[in-house]
């Protein structure tokens, strides 16, 4: 199956999208505003679409191809003595990041980004330019210098702290800060990356411009990691350990493959939003079911946005899903409350329905067997929709109703004319590359849901309560 993005884009474009989104970047961290940051995760997403997978012919990269591209590089060790083999694996090809795994006598120097590898016997000196950040597109973020010395040690820094626990390194900075990417890029890797661990693991950030970030998520992060976290901008200390783990490997844009978590250990989604419910003490594991309790009115939360991408006629909209049997709230999610009190919130209810963007996150407090309703504004992009929400909603145990307006439904008809390409042809606009499908459909575009045809979703959504057990 060819995605759009391979079937539409030439190389010419990609570097112009790239520019567009690079500069887009730089004006992002200028204004540190949160509207703007919103921008980033869709540009991110088809930036990575289009940088990893618009030259190869088929999206996912076979196993066999990625291995042969990695190094495996084992150094005898002089004795049997597990301590003092060297295991080195490094991965710089795959399609959304770069990682590697390392084993033996490994030195960190915080302040200048660097990992050594120390070898006990004589070995050739490597060296990987790891993005410590889990989307390698991301700009903005320093790369990390993992170098396997030549051995035997002569020139190694000498150790100042040594640690016997294992360590993870990962960068924040990058798409971080929206709260899609907070999840998918950074917790949800750091979660699968350290449950081998129970807790006894070393983490170590590279956070140069998001002080914040880690204070936001301690509760998820105390639950993953029994020590404060060290950051290493600046850090003096040389850091040893046995075992690191440098750069956080996505499986997908947001998911878990079960076999691609290291250390033997089962995890899958639903795993992620336990994990998620027990760090913020959610208090619902299961969402609404008439066929235990009939009477009973599951809770349907709409989000609505500011200023733009909004539903226009949110009255009959709330009258329609009251009218199925739900019982209402409308809000606007502010970027600023704290977590807990989101996820809360956000647990409170056995439903979202909202338009395609950052806030179906909210979708991962849900309790299992609730409803994610995604409307997908005009304008094609019902593939960034699915990859980013529908099908991590689905692999968390949630029911996912995808909506598709139609172009009477949307804005833009009346913006545009009948007539323009907006309207009549927006694989045109795609064309034109991302700015223009930014700023058209996914900026300036609001839906007014065409309510009889939705009422079947709906009805959809309220079937699912009526069947749950
Ligand atoms: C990382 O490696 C590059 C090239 O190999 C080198 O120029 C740079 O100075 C190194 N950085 C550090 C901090 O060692
Ligand atoms: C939405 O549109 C996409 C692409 O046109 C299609 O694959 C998908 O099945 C549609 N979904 C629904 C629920 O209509």
């Amino acid at each position: 199956m060819k995605s759009w993005v391979q079937s539409h884009l030439n190389v010419g474009l990609v570097v112009g999208v790239l520019l567009v989104v690079l500069t887009y970047l730089v004006v992002s961290e200028q204004a540190a505003s949160g509207r703007i940051r919103v921008v980033t995760t869709v540009a991110q997403w088809i930036v990575d679409k289009q940088v990893n997978e618009g030259s190869s012919e088929t999206v996912a990269i076979p196993e066999a191809e990625q291995i042969v591209d990695k190094q495996l590089i084992r150094v005898p060790s002089e004795t049997e003595k597990p301590t003092t083999t060297t295991k080195v694996l490094c991965s710089t090809d795959e399609r959304l990041s770069d990682y590697c795994e390392l084993e033996g006598d490994i030195r960190i120097r915080g302040r200048s980004w660097s990992v050594d590898i120390v070898p006990s016997t004589w070995s050739e000196r490597h060296e990987w330019k790891i993005q410590p950040y889990s989307r390698r597109t991301a700009t903005h973020v320093d790369k990390v210098n993992v170098t396997q010395l030549q051995g035997p040690p002569s020139s190694a820094p000498a150790c100042t702290v040594t640690y016997t626990k294992p360590a993870i390194i990962f960068a924040l900075g990058g798409y971080s800060g929206n709260i899609f990417h907070d999840h998918a890029d950074v917790l949800l890797p750091l979660f699968y990356l350290s449950r081998r661990y129970a807790g006894e693991v070393q983490l170590l950030v590279i956070n140069r411009v998001q002080p914040w970030w880690l204070g936001k998520y301690a509760l998820a992060l105390t639950r993953m990691s029994k020590y404060d976290v060290v950051n290493l901008d600046g850090d003096t200390h040389v850091r040893c350990f046995r075992h690191v783990t440098v750069g956080l490997r996505l499986h997908k844009d947001f998911g878990i493959i079960p076999d691609q978590v290291p250390g033997g250990v089962h995890l899958a989604m639903p795993d992620f939003t336990r994990f998620l419910r027990e760090a913020y003490t959610l208090p619902r594991d299961a969402a609404a079911s008439l066929a235990k309790e009939p009477n009973k009115k599951p809770r349907m939360m709409m989000i609505q946005r500011q200023p733009y991408r909004r539903f226009v006629n949110e009255k009959e909209i709330v009258a329609a899903a009251e009218a199925a049997g739900f019982e209402v709230v409308v809000t606007e999610l502010h970027l600023d409350a704290a977590v807990e009190e989101k996820a809360r919130l956000v647990n409170s209810f056995d439903a979202i329905l909202g338009l395609h963007g950052a806030g179906m996150t909210n979708e991962v407090f849900l309790p299992p067997g609730g409803v994610l309703i995604q409307v997908v504004p005009w304008g094609n992009i019902d593939l960034m929709a699915r990859v980013e929400y529908g099908e991590p909603a689905t692999e968390m145990g949630l029911k996912y109703f995808c909506y598709n307006i139609t172009v009477q439904e949307s804005s833009l008809l009346e913006e545009y004319g009948p007539d323009d390409p907006v309207i009549t042809d927006p694989e045109s606009v795609h064309r034109r590359g991302w700015m223009a499908l930014y700023n058209i459909y996914l900026t300036k575009q609001n839906v007014r849901l065409d309510i009889a045809r939705f009422s079947l979703t709906l009805k959809e959504a309220m079937d699912h309560f009526r069947q749950r057990q």
